[in-house]
């Protein structure tokens, strides 16, 4: 069946009030005058949430966050959780992004519990999944993506309350990129995992994003690519041109 692709920025700890705001505005800008053949999402820092769901309302564009704690709310300083996020406007939220893992030692149930909240809270849970070069070079992308695909999809997961983005660790912010064999190798594997857990239908209409360095320039190829939902984007995003530039890369 023909999904809609998702084109989802995540901007990381990137943005000022000004900055943002000029950004969200000139991608929301654009999508009115000519909507692209794909959903588009944008994940600034938290800090700027309210400020864009406020600018870009109307418009088509959609926020979200880049982190929710697992817990609605309590003694957890600095923590976000997800109905707060749903009450600024916010309507994904990504979680278990490969820098969070890494800064912050997230584990898969971690990742999980937090997505579980997220449902809850009527979020749709972006789910990051994806292996480490050392990992690759070990034969083991698609154990390891197994492993955190079992591992982090909640109980509740749907095709509608979860996309689930693939991202190999080394190729986010390095330039480098999968060749398009090895993209369809794990998108393809990650869909056969869904099968399992969210049925035949389920699993079919399941977007599955590729994210790392997705570029105007490799966007059309990659997301051309069979079982290739939409893209995360990190660098890319942070630059109207270019995230309007993948988003009409779209088939
Ligand atoms: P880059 O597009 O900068 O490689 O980042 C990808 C990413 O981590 C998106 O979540």
């Amino acid at each position: 069946m023909a999904r809609r692709p998702l084109i989802a920025g995540n901007w990381k700890m990137n943005g000022l009030k000004a900055d943002g705001l000029a950004l969200a505005e000139g991608i929301a800008a654009k999508l009115k005058a000519a909507p692209p053949p794909a959903d588009l999402l944008v994940c600034p820092p938290a800090t700027l949430i309210d400020a864009l769901c406020r600018a870009v309302a109307g418009s088509g564009l959609a926020v979200g966050g880049q982190d929710c704690h697992a817990a609605n709310s309590g003694a957890h300083t600095g923590d976000i959780a997800a109905p707060m996020l749903k009450d600024l406007g916010a309507s994904h939220v990504i979680v278990g992004h490969s820098e969070r893992r890494t800064d912050h030692r997230e584990t898969n149930a971690q990742v999980q519990a937090k997505a579980t909240a997220a449902h809850a809270a009527g979020l749709v849970a972006i789910i990051c999944i994806g292996e480490t070069e050392a990992e690759r070079d070990a034969g083991r992308t698609l154990a390891v993506v197994g492993e955190q695909f079992d591992g982090s999809l909640p109980a509740g997961a749907t095709a509608d309350n979860t996309v689930i983005a693939y991202e190999p660790v080394w190729a986010i912010g390095t330039g480098r990129t999968p060749t398009t064999p090895e993209v369809v190798e794990v998108h393809a594997a990650i869909r056969a995992l869904a099968g399992k857990r969210l049925g035949a239908a389920g699993a079919d209409r399941l977007r599955i994003l590729y994210g790392g360095s997705m570029k105007p320039s490799n966007a059309k190829e990659l997301l051309a690519l069979a079982d290739v939902d939409g893209g995360l984007i990190g660098g890319a995003s942070l630059k109207v041109e270019d995230f309007w530039a993948i988003a009409q890369s779209c088939p």
